[in-house]
């Protein structure tokens, strides 16, 4: 149940002044430490997943582990795609399981990133999802070769952020202000004043990419000036990697398994560490109390053909799968036909969403228009479509209120 959806999670650490960690992974050592870190700091946490590393691992394969974590987790989660490459690459990872995106244009011009952004805006909160935009440029690239993608900061003006997120109506913005992806040499000079300015300006949740080898101090400056994600990646791989040599220098033909062993752990370290730094431990109860629980709906329909065969239902279904799977906010798409002869319904769809929001989107989306108008409506008869959702702890107790509120009014 703890995945939440990170708009309100962000905007408790906003309002409460202190950052969350956005910490991304690139293997299960890394999801489990991040997770081991949370628990034990009672810490909200994002797990992010950055396109530029999709070369590492199955991204398709690797979030339904992801979210797996995510939802056993007695802390609040989120999970969001970091430095998206296109639209495209957010509506993959909505449907995929992401409830946060973010699609890096800042290498546009404005007008471009602009135009772009907003597109990716629209789609994703219709599906219920916040979406983080990125003015200005933080040199590198994030991964471990950064030193190695140097670039000049471009950074970002409060003029510019305030028509920017006018315009595409983000719910996070990144800024640069300073720092810079991965290894750095020397300490990055920040620009304190700017962010300052920018956040009394805009007052939404502001994110720093680049957070690997800022002091102690430049993170509570930053927090204090509105910095409510942190972007975390390069430091946990130089210490995964050092835990690596550690365990072969103790036994030369180490074997891979214990090559890995407790890397884990030496993540785990390093992200508590900055929970504690960051003024996110200890948030965990208040967060998931004021957040809303980011679960699926189910949309069912159990329906009866008219005037097609066996052959061309199977074929109505498998157009529907492939053409509904690529809507955006829908997470699976299952076809039915009853177990029992005698069924009162012979056939079903059960479509998953992301989101409530997805309901309405999903239903004025022009691929399920044509579908349904084309294919499904004119073969399929007597039918019943209704919407589901899980059914909750906190659904019950509000139930529980609502009920208890009736009686006390009546
Ligand atoms: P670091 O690798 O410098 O920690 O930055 C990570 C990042 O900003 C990912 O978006």
């Amino acid at each position: 149940m703890p995945l939440v959806n990170m708009k309100d999670m962000l905007q408790h650490a906003y309002h409460h002044g202190y950052a969350v960690g956005a910490f991304d992974l690139v293997s299960l050592d890394f999801l489990e430490g991040i997770m081991i870190a949370a628990e034990q700091a009672r810490a909200p946490v994002i797990l992010s997943l950055a396109e530029s590393h999709f070369e590492y691992f199955d991204f398709e394969v690797v979030m339904p582990a992801v979210e797996a974590a995510a939802r056993r987790a007695l802390v609040p989660v989120a999970i969001h795609l970091d430095h998206g490459a296109s639209p495209e690459s957010a509506v993959q990872a909505i449907n995929h399981g992401c409830n946060g995106v973010m699609v890096d244009a800042s290498n546009l011009d404005f007008t471009e990133n602009t135009r772009v952004t907003r597109q990716v805006v629209d789609t994703a909160h219709a599906c219920g999802i916040p979406v983080e935009g990125e003015l200005g440029y933080v040199p590198g690239v994030e991964g471990e070769d950064a030193e190695n993608h140097p670039g000049d900061v471009s950074y970002t003006s409060l003029a510019e952020a305030k028509a920017y997120v006018e315009r595409t109506g983000v719910d996070f913005l990144a800024v640069s202000i300073g720092t810079v992806h991965g290894r750095m040499k020397g300490k990055p000079k920040l620009d304190y004043q700017r962010l300052k300015q920018i956040n009394e300006n805009l007052e939404i949740p502001l994110v720093i990419h680049g957070g690997t080898g800022l002091s102690d101090d430049q993170f509570r400056r930053l927090i204090a000036n509105g910095v409510t994600k942190i972007n975390y990646y390069t430091a946990l791989s130089d210490i995964a990697a050092k835990q690596i040599r550690k365990n072969a220098r103790a036994n030369v033909s180490s074997s891979y398994t214990a090559l890995l062993k407790d890397i884990n752990h030496a993540v785990a370290a390093e992200v508590e560490r900055c929970m504690r730094l960051w003024g996110s431990a200890g948030r965990a109860a208040e967060v998931l109390e004021r957040c809303e629980p980011w679960e699926p709906v189910e949309h069912m329909i159990i329906y009866n053909v008219e005037g097609i065969d066996d052959i061309d239902v199977e074929k109505m279904m498998a157009e529907g799968r492939r053409v509904l799977a690529t809507i955006p906010g829908v997470l699976d798409v299952f076809t039915g036909e009853a177990v029992q002869n005698d069924a009162s319904y012979r056939y079903s769809w059960l479509v998953r969403f992301c989101h409530a929001a997805v309901i309405d989107s999903y239903r004025e989306h022009p691929a399920h228009i044509a579908f349904a108008d084309n294919l499904f409506r004119p073969v399929a008869g007597k039918r019943i479509s209704i919407d589901f959702q899980t059914v909750t702890p906190a659904a019950i107790q509000n139930h529980g209120e609502h009920e208890a509120r009736k009686r006390i009014m009546s």
